[in-house]
């Protein structure tokens, strides 16, 4: 069974840990490691817009002294009547992995069921585990340590980054708790999934109306766009019942004294967040966007060392 990271309940505890660990020393000896030396290739494809996944596979890939070839879908054949499958199994032949940012998460499972290297999440609609790494990353860096500490996402709690914080945040045994408008909840499974792992690494999940209970003496607070990608015209009124979720001075003074920003960015200025808060000293964010490379040079790492242990 080829590994694949669609999700980011795919890694154990465990090997959350691990990755952030070889995260921290690829961050500290940024170009000492070339696992993918040969050059090996990577495939890294995009059905959606990017700025920072885009750059930081590139560098990343190079870095490891491997070959990336980022890949705009709308020039190929991906998804346009040619079997996601089917592409899958035939990238699988040119390349060690597969990278790829697209829509339903019904997709990259298709593409992952014809692949026999590793498939990796860019972000779905679902799910956007990858940017969970940098995340946990900057906690540790910031906090000390990820079990224990009580993690905030105020805004839109339907999105991939509410599932993903929801997740990863249960697997590092944190208290996860996302706030937003009725209507705008996390999806069910999810949750549930996310609360039978926080049982057994400590942590927990709550699901919460009112942001400045969602913030209570909270160790790190993030947030996103009110509009993901895809959601532009969706019909949805996605400002005015956001509007209490803004992450600003007053709600920051209601977090511990020392919490910790997060914003997976882009940025909307003035909507999600205050220009006060996201360039202010509470702000990890531009830490956070920059650990991307070395937490996404770590998973790649790893997923491609257990796929040659698996061929031994
Ligand atoms: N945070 C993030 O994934 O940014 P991009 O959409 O620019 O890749
Ligand atoms: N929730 C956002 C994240 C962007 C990195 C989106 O999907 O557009």
């Amino acid at each position: 069974m080829t590994r694949h990271f669609l999700r980011d309940d795919d890694l154990t505890p465990a090997e959350q840990s691990t990755i952030l660990d070889l995260a921290a020393r690829m961050k500290a000896d940024r170009f000492g490691h070339r696992p993918l030396a040969g050059p090996r290739s990577v495939a890294v494809l995009f059905d959606k817009q990017s700025l920072r996944t885009r750059i930081s596979f590139d560098a990343g890939i190079a870095e490891l002294g491997g070959h990336p070839l980022v890949v705009d879908t709308q020039v190929t054949h991906f998804g346009r009547g040619e079997s996601l499958a089917d592409a899958g199994r035939v990238l699988s032949r040119y390349v060690a992995a597969i990278v790829l940012r697209t829509h339903g998460d019904d997709r990259i499972a298709e593409v992952a069921s014809g692949a026999t290297v590793p498939v990796v999440n860019a972000l779905t609609d679902g799910f956007h585990p990858c940017q969970l790494l940098a995340d946990l990353l900057t906690v540790r860096e910031r906090c000390g340590g990820t079990a224990g500490r009580t993690l905030a996402y105020v805004g839109d709690g339907a999105n991939n980054m509410a599932h993903s914080y929801l997740l990863a945040g249960a697997v590092a045994g944190m208290h996860v708790r996302v706030a937003g408008p009725v209507g705008f909840a996390p999806d069910e499974a999810v949750l549930d999934r996310a609360a039978r792992i926080a049982a057994d690494t400590g942590g927990s999940v709550r699901v919460l109306i009112d942001p400045a209970q969602a913030v209570r003496d909270a160790d790190v607070i993030a947030t996103d766009t009110w509009t993901s990608m895809g959601q532009e015209s969706d019909g949805l009124d996605r400002v005015t019942p956001f509007l209490p979720y803004q992450v600003n001075k007053e709600l920051l003074g209601q977090a511990a004294p020392d919490a910790i920003v997060l914003h997976c960015l882009p940025a909307h200025r003035g909507e999600e967040i205050t220009d006060e808060v996201l360039d202010g000293p509470q702000s990890a964010v531009f830490d956070q966007a920059e650990n991307r490379l070395h937490a996404q040079k770590a998973l790649l790492a790893f997923l491609l060392d257990t796929a040659a242990g698996e061929r031994r």
